[in-house]
This record gives structure tokens, C-alpha cells and sequence, in this order.
């Protein structure tokens, strides 16, 4: 199978590049840009794209590649950073500019790149984000587009593979980004579009069968997308060897685990129920704090997790459902990330367990898991679930967790959801919850005062959980849902819109 290596030099947008090259059915792969020379030339790449990046390329502690890689004969693809990079490392020259370049910008080609071919018109729109600027091309390169103001936007070698592009031809903005993308996969590396997610299932489910021989393997289900797709892939590999736990921590939403349990029936999983909403409550009494509620629902989980795990005679494998995204993430640890919130899986791993780690879907996009699950006939509601965090409505509880207060959540909760979910955009939609403020009010109903908690309304649209943009919800959604929450659900006389972004905020309130 053809692939294209992505050097990541820390953009936001490196995964869209690998997301948009699979979209073109070519398996791509994602290292960090201090992978050594050799690793890259082992994996065989048909192409390699260096990424863009936050940082200028005349800092000093800028990422930089190996040289060797620009004259190892693939086709190399500077983005953005990663053009910059190719001039500095091939001796052009870059002025860090006073100014950003930054948006939607036209661009004029000469017409003769490789790239610029097909469909690609002679100008066209693009998404352009970078302050420096490259003052002089290193020798052997022509300038093949050109911005309005007279900024280099492409450039290409006079007789090696070697091409950058100033914009973003991943994101959406950018006008035939996937026919330049196109253009480089199957015109400069000749790749054959041969990344296919029905073949993958075979080979997958092969290689499940192969590993894990005749041992058993235990699972963690959680009701979303993820470890329901790990589940069924692996019941088909090893059928009635695979035993699934569900734990109920008492945070699910309503009537959440009747709902999750009846879809597991359905799909031939053998599930154990554990109902531990006692154990959770009471180890989350009296705490506000929001990373002590992480922490104590992560561990008890494992507790219970673990005691259930060992009733299962003979279990040798721990099946999670990591995604690529994870894998990529956890290799990268420690370079510049902060620790915003802990989030642990639930279905995390017990340490002491001794049990290996089963991981089939450590290749795949959340987008190629849910294409995975439509194959494998998963129903569409599992599928386009939307994310759930693991601490479960302790993180949308703020304050303490007693289960009145739950109670109320959950009903003002279900209120909203059911509103909202009649919008013909709902679909669009990230996520979309209630929130229950320790805050209370005073209002009036009927003749009398009341003196309540609030509740906080929070939609969001977002790609990849990453950043987000609060959905701008029809005033009478919010109207209906407002006037619903106050007269049906006790506990509330107050309701309110979250219209905070992701960044500043997060999209989770704890
Ligand atoms: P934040 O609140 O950090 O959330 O903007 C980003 C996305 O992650 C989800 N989330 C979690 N998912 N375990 C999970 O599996 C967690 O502990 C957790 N916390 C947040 C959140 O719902 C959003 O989609």
C-alpha cells in the first residue's frame, strides 16, 4: 500500500492534511518533524509533506528536518511553515515580517506547475496564515504563484521533486485545495489510490484473529462510537471469546444505559452490567473541585472496572478503542503541550491488570471509524453519537454530585436535547448539553418567590473536539426550551446561552 509521510512541525491543521490525503484514498502516516532520516527512509514513503507550524523558521529553536531528505529523490511538499523551511534549509532567504498574512487570499499561478494542473484555475482563493516571508528563493527554484501583493505562494524545484506552498490547501477556504492535494498524490508521486476501509476491515479482523489466537479479551464499552465499533470489529475476529464490561457510573444522561444496553443486544455483544452509581456518588460526596472529580471517577472506574474484569476467566487482552489521533498525541507528549483538563478514557487502562493491549483501530480517523461502523452495520445512533465526556455529567454537575442535583441536570438536559434535535441543522452539531450552576437566583411563579440553580444552555460546532464556535440556535429553540426547563424540571428558575468559543473556553465547563 502506497503511503505519504507528514512531517508535523506543530500546525493545528497537520491531521486535516492526513484526514484530506486518506480522503483521497492514500494511506498517509504522521511523524514529528524530528524523526531521524533513517526512520523516514524505512517507512518507503511515496511522498512526504512537512507541515505547517506556529513558530518562525529563524527561531532558534525552530523545528528544522533532516537535509538529507531533500535529496533523497521523493517528492517533498513544503505547507505553509514547511515551505520556509525548505528555503532556509536549501539557503534562500525569510524576513520575519512586522505583519501577518492572514485569511483568504488570491492567488495568481504561471499556469506551468504540476501542482497548478487539471482543474486548478489560474487564480483562485486560498487560506493564508504566516508572518514571515521569503525574500529570496534558494538556487535552482522558480516561483510558480505569486499573491496579489507580490508575495511568493509556490515554488518548485527546476529539476528535483521538491515543491512548497505558502497557503493551506487542507482547509476548506482554500479554493481546489484537494485538486492541488490530488495533483501532488497522483500526478508528482504517483500513488495509487489503493486506502480502502471495507479491505481494511478484512485485514484487520485477520490480524485480530492472528493475534490474539485463542485467548480471551475483555472490553471496555462506553456506548459511544468508538469502543462499540472496537467491540463488534473484534467479535467478528473471535467471536463468544470477546466479553464486554459496561459500566454504569451513575453520570449517564436519561435513561442513557436502557438505551446503550438495548443497541448492545442488538449487536451480539455479550455484555456485563455493572450498576456502580453507589460507589461513584459516594466517593464524588462533598467534592467541587474539577480535577479531583476527574481523578476520583478515573480511578474508582478502574476499581470497578478491574474486580468485573477478574470474574472473567482466562481474559489475556484488554481491547481499546485508541484512534490514531491518540496514538499521534501521546507520541508527541511533552513538546509544548499543557495539561488543560485530564482527560482520561473511561475504559482506561488498569495498570496492574496484566493484560495485553488489543488496539485495532490505532490507524483510523474518527471519520474512517464511523465509515468502519456503517460497513459493519452498527445503528446510525451509535455512530453519529455525539462525544460524551467520560466523567459523564460530573463535569456538567458544577458544584457537588448528589443525585437531586443530577436529577435535575438530567431532566432539564433531555429538555434541551429534544428541542434542539428538531432543528434541521441539528446535525451539524458537535454537541449540545445542559449545564447545572451551583448559582442560585430568585424568581417568581405563580404568586410565589422562588430561589433556584440555573442552568446553562451550550451548543457547539466544531471539527475535531479541537477548537469550537458556539451554534447560533434559533431564538425559539431557545424560547421553548427556556420555558420548558422552568415549568417541568424542579430545581431551576433560571436559564441562560453559553456564547464562549473554544478557544478562550473550553467546551466542557469542568
Ligand atoms: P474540552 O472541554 O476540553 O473538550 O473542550 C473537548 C472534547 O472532549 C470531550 N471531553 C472528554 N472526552 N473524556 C473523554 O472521553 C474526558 O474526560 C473528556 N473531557 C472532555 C468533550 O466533551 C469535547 O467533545
Amino acid at each position: 500500500m502506497d503511503n505519504i509521510l507528514i512531517l508535523d512541525c506543530g500546525s493545528q491543521f497537520t491531521q486535516l492534511i492526513a484526514r484530506r490525503v486518506r480522503e483521497q484514498k492514500v494511506h498517509s502516516e504522521i511523524l514529528p518533524w524530528d524523526t531521524a532520516f533513517e526512520v523516514i527512509q524505512a517507512a518507503g514513503p511515496k511522498g512526504v509533506i512537512i507541515s505547517g507550524g506556529p513558530q518562525s523558521v529563524t527561531d532558534e529553536d525552530a523545528p528544522s528536518v533532516p537535509d538529507a531528505l531533500f535529496t533523497m529523490g521523493v517528492p517533498i511538499l513544503g505547507v505553509c511553515y514547511g515551505m520556509q523551511l525548505m528555503t532556509k534549509q536549501m539557503g534562500g532567504s525569510i524576513t520575519s515580517g512586522t505583519s501577518r498574512e492572514y485569511g483568504r487570499t488570491a492567488i495568481f499561478t504561471d499556469g506551468r506547475s504540476p501542482l497548478f494542473t487539471g482543474k486548478v484555475p489560474a487564480s483562485f482563493e486560498a487560506w493564508m496564515s504566516h508572518g514571515d516571508r521569503i525574500e529570496r528563493l534558494p538556487d535552482g527554484f522558480r516561483c510558480t504563484a505569486k499573491t496579489g501583493n507580490g508575495v511568493f505562494a509556490a515554488m518548485e524545484h527546476e529539476t528535483r521533486p521538491l515543491y512548497g506552498l505558502q497557503f493551506h490547501p487542507e482547509v476548506v477556504h482554500t479554493q481546489y485545495g484537494s485538486e492541488i492535494l490530488s495533483n501532488f498524490l497522483f500526478a508528482i508521486c504517483s500513488c495509487t489510490p489503493d486506502w480502502d476501509l471495507g479491505n481494511w476491515i478484512d485485514q484487520t479482523v485477520e490480524g485480530i484473529r492472528r493475534q490474539v489466537g485463542t485467548d480471551r479479551v475483555v472490553c471496555g464499552l462506553s456506548g459511544g462510537v468508538d469502543s462499540s465499533v472496537a467491540a463488534v470489529l473484534t467479535e467478528k475476529a473471535i467471536g463468544d471469546r470477546l466479553d464486554c464490561i459496561f459500566v454504569n457510573h451513575g453520570l449517564l444522561r436519561l435513561h442513557e444505559e436502557h438505551h446503550v444496553l438495548e443497541q448492545y443486544k442488538r449487536l451480539n455483544l455479550r455484555v456485563h452490567y455493572v450498576d456502580a452509581s453507589d460507589a461513584f456518588l459516594g466517593a464524588l460526596r462533598g467534592v467541587t473541585d474539577p480535577e479531583r472529580k476527574r481523578k476520583i471517577i478515573g480511578e474508582t472506574f478502574i476499581r470497578v472496572f478491574e474486580s468485573e474484569a477478574r470474574k472473567i476467566d482466562g481474559a489475556k487482552w484488554l481491547l481499546q478503542g485508541t484512534l490514531y489521533p491518540d496514538v499521534i498525541e501521546s507520541g508527541h507528549k511533552g513538546k509544548g503541550a499543557s495539561v488543560i483538563k485530564s482527560h482520561h478514557n473511561v475504559g482506561g487502562l488498569p495498570e496492574h491488570m496484566d493484560l495485553a493491549l488489543l488496539e485495532p483501530l490505532r490507524d483510523l480517523f474518527k471519520d474512517e471509524v464511523r465509515g468502519t461502523g456503517r460497513m459493519l452495520n452498527i445503528p446510525e445512533d451509535i455512530i453519529s453519537r455525539q462525544p460524551f465526556p467520560g466523567p459523564g455529567l460530573a463535569v456538567r454537575c458544577l458544584g457537588e454530585v448528589t443525585s437531586e442535583r443530577l436529577e435535575t441536570l438530567r431532566s432539564a438536559d433531555a429538555i434541551f436535547r429534544e428541542e434542539i434535535a428538531k432543528w434541521e441543522d441539528y446535525p451539524s452539531i458537535w454537541q449540545a448539553f445542559v449545564v447545572l450552576l451551583p448559582v442560585r437566583t430568585v424568581g417568581v411563579m405563580g404568586d410565589s418567590r422562588t430561589y433556584s440553580e440555573t442552568a446553562v444552555l451550550r451548543a457547539v460546532h466544531s471539527h475535531d473536539g479541537m477548537t469550537a464556535d458556539w451554534v447560533h440556535v434559533p431564538y425559539d429553540i431557545l424560547d421553548r426550551t427556556a420555558r420548558r426547563i422552568c415549568n417541568e424540571v424542579q430545581g431551576i428558575n433560571r436559564v441562560t446561552l453559553d456564547v464562549t468559543g473554544k478557544p478562550p473556553a473550553t467546551i466542557e465547563w469542568e
